[in-house]
């Protein structure tokens, strides 16, 4: 494919749209933030997973790339358990919770595009999700925290923390990809922005469960 990809304009796009996204969002009633953190917890459980088989991936001449999926891995270790602690100080289990197709899609239609399409693709979901945490992070703080408490909100204070350089940096090496590796990162910054979408409209209908006519 001969066409530029404009991964830094496309991904300005996507955060105009997510951050839209998220503020549209009823973050101070609790079943929703409940099912919210339900379906993080699955999310988390398997990206935590994908990113390792994304550095797996990567070929020896894409050592770069290799090397930021495994310190990646590194950070993200382990951070479901900040979901299901936040759950616990909301006095609910994961187990009460069931996964969303949206959610089920969000992590598997990555795998599919790292194992089929480019190692490269896990880079769009990555920087989807960490824009995302900056571009409306604080904001769903601050209306998660005086609502629900700092105890049930170790998960969203951590992905908040994220550095704009480091986002900056992100993009600057997605620009130095061959074409086709930067075209599977804009399909799955797609991809992450559908599901995710998808994520909130089916959690907003399990905390309001439409009611059955008698
Ligand atoms: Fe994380």
């Amino acid at each position: 494919m001969s066409m530029v990809t404009d991964v830094l304009g496309q991904h300005r796009a996507f955060m105009a749209k997510g951050r839209e996204l998220c503020m549209a969002q009823p973050w101070r009633e609790r079943a929703f933030y409940e099912n919210w953190l339900g379906q993080m917890y699955y999310f988390v459980a398997q990206s935590t997973r994908l990113i390792p088989f994304a550095a797996a991936h990567f070929d020896t001449d894409h050592e770069a790339s290799f090397r930021r999926c495994l310190d990646h891995a590194k950070e993200e270790a382990g951070h479901e358990q900040q979901v299901i602690n936040d759950l616990r100080a909301l006095g609910r289990r994961i187990e009460e919770f069931e996964e969303l197709p949206s959610t089920y899609l969000m992590h598997q239609g990555q795998f599919h595009l790292i194992s089929r399409v480019h190692p490269a693709s896990f880079f769009g979901i990555s920087l989807y999700m960490e824009g995302l945490s900056l571009a409306a992070g604080q904001e769903i703080c601050d209306a998660v925290l005086p609502a629900h408490g700092r105890a049930a909100a170790s998960f969203l204070i951590c992905h908040t923390q994220e550095d704009e350089q480091h986002t900056a940096q992100a993009i600057s090496q997605v620009k130095q990809l061959p074409a086709d590796a930067q075209v599977a990162v804009v399909r799955s910054m797609r991809l992450a922005h559908f599901c995710f979408s998808g994520m909130f409209d089916g959690v907003r209908q399990m905390a309001a469960p439409i009611p059955v006519a008698a």
